[in-house]
């Protein structure tokens, strides 16, 4: 499905991050990391549930922070909402999708999916067993690749 030279990094310190501040410029170094981190990744998947029809905070709040940045300018990405409900996260996903429109990053209308019932479509192990989500998955993530070489395409001109 991916190709071997792929390589994920899991940002594991959303929660980390202290609430955005536009007048906080001085260097705070896990916003620098994140920032770095954002940087050199050819590409980013976001997966999110929705928390009263909308995006978790802490997610919000980290995209907050590259506004001025700019690190996701440009950036292909690949976005997922999952829901227990029938809805699919669909009103966070519609918003986290202006959020990254703002952002500039690279997308369009094959770079997102709802995930609607999810707990139906996973295992115990967190393993995907509904087919039909599995291929979806399979699209969106061949959909980044393809941005992701494009982009880089751009780039080396
Ligand atoms: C405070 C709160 C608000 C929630 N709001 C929504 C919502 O608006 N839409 C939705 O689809 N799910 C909502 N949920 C369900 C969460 O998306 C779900 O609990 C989340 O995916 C975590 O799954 P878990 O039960 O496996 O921890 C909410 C859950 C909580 C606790």
């Amino acid at each position: 499905m991916i190709p071997h030279l792929v390589t994920f990094h899991f940002y594991e310190e959303l929660e980390q991050l202290p609430p955005f501040h536009p007048d906080k410029t001085e260097d705070v170094p896990i916003v620098s990391s994140f920032r770095r981190q954002l940087a050199t990744a050819d590409g980013v998947i976001i997966c999110t549930p929705e928390y009263a029809f909308g995006v978790p905070g802490v997610l919000k709040n980290a995209l907050d922070w590259v506004v001025s940045t700019g690190e996701f300018n440009e950036k292909p990405v690949a976005v997922i909402s999952a829901s227990p409900l029938t809805s699919g996260g669909d009103k966070a996903l519609e918003s986290l999708l202006h959020t990254l429109t703002a952002l500039g990053t690279i997308k369009d209308e094959n770079s997102s999916l709802s995930i609607p019932t999810v707990k139906k479509k996973i295992n115990e192990q967190g393993q995907i067993t509904d087919e039909d989500t599995y291929k979806k998955l399979q699209l969106l993530l061949g959909h980044l690749m393809m941005a992701i070489e494009k982009q880089k395409g751009n780039k080396e001109g």
